[in-house]
């Protein structure tokens, strides 16, 4: 539908300021949190929030609370957002003001990947320790075991695959399995791992969740076991486990329910404290998959951890839908 003229007054008088200009060209790249955004801008955190408050309330970014921190991102669709779109790809590419936040913005990226790099090799050899430190393992990996079904599987790829775990759980039902992660000290524990269970047909491989450069609709089952919480872009991430989807196939992500384990943040790497149904539905519609459900495995503890299971499939296509 088209804006009103009152609406688009609004939106453009939102738009028409400098840093509120520069933060949407931050958030096309992905969500980001206000002290991210401060970071980029070397604005102070109040002035920040000022701003994207203006623009919540024009409609363009969303902003969503996760324990102590605030995320914002752009709004998914509308007219609001393609007049924003539309404005942010007549901006020379080379404006210098633009290209100094972006170049700032891999500068934050690199920090946060590495410290979670760092994070992952110096636990790799306790990750399963630590993994079951908050959540009880053998319920999850029934429910897990559920919720892919009983197979037999032709190509199984765990995106973020850690040791293995998923590897060896999911992998004796298909007939060849691939795990794919960007940590070199994971990956080596995930191969002895994958060799003491005897699977042979399982290869491992260093890449990254945001490229994975395996073909579209390659796997009848993908799995991303609590990876997404680390991710600084997980509706990307959600976005190319989905592409790896075949027709029939499914997509299986496992993670936390929102909560508030600030010292998961602080001790552990994680980005995001847990998901909602609906962001996580979201991501999955908009990839194109379909029979989203969502099952929830609640903790032994009360002050623990919800664990989720989302699964969703992409539909096979008959042959007058597919013409
Ligand atoms: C918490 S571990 C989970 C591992 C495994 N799925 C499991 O549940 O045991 C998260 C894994 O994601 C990997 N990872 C983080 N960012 C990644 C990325 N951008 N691409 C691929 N793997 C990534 C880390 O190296 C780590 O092995």
């Amino acid at each position: 539908m088209a804006l009103t003229m009152d609406l688009a007054v609004d939106v453009l008088r939102a738009v028409g300021e400098p840093t509120r200009l520069r933060i949407l060209a931050l958030l096309a790249h992905e969500e980001l949190a206000v002290l991210e955004l401060g970071r980029v801008l070397d604005q102070s955190q109040p002035r920040v929030s000022r701003h994207l408050k203006l623009l919540a309330e024009a409609g363009l970014v969303e902003r969503f609370p996760d324990g102590a921190w605030v995320f914002y991102r752009l709004v998914a669709s509308g007219e609001a957002r393609e007049l924003v779109a539309e404005t942010l790809n007549r901006i020379d590419p080379a404006d210098p003001v633009l290209s100094a936040d972006v170049e700032r913005l891999q500068r934050v990226r690199a920090e946060r990947a590495s410290e979670a790099g760092e994070y992952f090799a110096r636990n790799a050899a306790r990750w399963d320790e630590i993994r079951s430190l908050y959540v009880s393992e053998a319920n999850v990996e029934n429910a897990i075991l559920r919720a892919a079904g009983d197979g037999p599987f032709r190509r199984l790829v765990d995106l973020g695959s850690g040791t293995g775990r998923m590897l060896t759980l999911l992998g004796p039902r298909a007939e060849v399995a691939l795990g794919l992660d960007l940590s070199q000290q994971m990956l080596n524990i995930a191969r002895a791992h994958v060799a003491d269970v005897g699977l042979e047909r399982c290869e491992l491989r260093h890449g990254d969740i945001f490229g994975t450069r395996l073909p579209g609709a390659s796997a009848d089952l993908v799995v991303v076991h609590q990876v997404l919480h680390y991710l600084g872009d997980p509706a990307a991430a959600v976005k190319e486990a989905s592409r790896l989807v075949e027709q029939g196939g499914r997509l299986l992500i496992v993670d936390f329910a929102p909560h508030k384990l600030e010292f998961l943040r602080e001790q552990h790497q994680h980005r995001r404290l847990g998901f909602a149904d609906a962001e996580i539905e979201r991501w999955l519609k908009e990839a194109g998959l379909t029979k989203v459900r969502s099952h929830a495995l609640p903790p032994a503890r009360r002050e623990g951890l919800t664990v989720k299971i989302w699964t969703a499939e992409r539909s096979r296509q008959t042959q007058r839908s597919a013409a």
